[in-house]
C-alpha cells in the first residue's frame, strides 16, 4: 500500500479507527463512492486528464476498484490488493497530469465532502500522488563524468 499511515495491528483496532474516522469526517463507503463518481465524472471531461481515461473499458469496475482502494486508504478497511504503480505505467503521465488530478480532487472533495472529510482524503491523495509520481517519473540523475580505463574521469 502506498499510504504511509501505519497499518493498525489488528482487525479490531482497524475497525475501531474506522468508526472514529467516520464519526470525525462523515466519510463512509457510501460517501466515498459518491465522491468518486463525481470526481471521475469530472476527470473524464477534463481536457488534460480525459484522454488518459478514454481507455477505461469498464467504468463500473473502475469505480468498484477505486472505492475499495479509497476505503482501504481512508477507513483502513484493508480490502484493496491491487498494484497502482503498474496500473499507471503505460499512461505516460507527466507532472502536469498529477497537478491537475490533485487540483480536481481538491475541488470535487470540497464540493462533495465535509471539510474534515475533504481534508482527510486530500492529505492522503497528496501523499499517494507524490509517491506514484516519484515511482513513475524518477528524476534524472545529474550527469556524472564517465571514468576512463585508467579510472580517471574523462
Ligand atoms: C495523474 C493522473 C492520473 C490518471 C490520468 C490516472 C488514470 C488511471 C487509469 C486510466 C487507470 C486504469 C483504470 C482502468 O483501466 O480500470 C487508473 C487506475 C487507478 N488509479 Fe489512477 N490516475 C491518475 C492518478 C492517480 C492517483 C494520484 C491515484 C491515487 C491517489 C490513483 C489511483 C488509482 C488506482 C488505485 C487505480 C486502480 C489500480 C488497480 O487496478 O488496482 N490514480 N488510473
Amino acid at each position: 500500500m502506498l499510504a504511509s499511515t501505519p497499518i493498525p495491528e489488528s482487525a479490531e483496532r482497524r475497525a475501531a479507527l474506522s468508526v472514529a474516522v467516520t464519526a470525525r469526517t462523515g466519510l463512509d463507503p457510501a460517501a466515498i463512492e459518491r465522491f468518486l463518481r463525481a470526481f471521475y465524472g469530472a476527470a473524464r471531461q477534463d481536457t488534460l486528464l480525459g484522454p488518459a481515461f478514454a481507455g477505461v473499458a469498464d467504468w463500473e469496475r473502475h469505480i468498484a476498484v477505486i472505492t475499495r482502494f479509497w476505503c482501504s486508504v481512508a477507513l483502513m478497511t484493508g480490502d484493496y490488493h491491487g498494484q497502482p504503480m503498474q496500473a499507471h505505467a503505460h499512461l505516460a503521465l507527466q507532472p502536469a497530469h498529477f497537478r491537475r488530478w490533485l487540483a480536481l480532487f481538491e475541488q470535487v472533495a470540497g464540493a462533495e465532502l465535509t471539510p474534515q472529510g475533504a481534508e482527510h482524503m486530500l492529505e492522503r491523495a497528496r501523499r499517494i500522488a507524490r509517491s506514484l509520481e516519484m515511482g513513475l517519473l524518477p528524476l534524472p540523475l545529474p550527469a556524472t563524468p564517465r571514468p576512463t580505463a585508467q579510472g580517471q574521469p574523462a
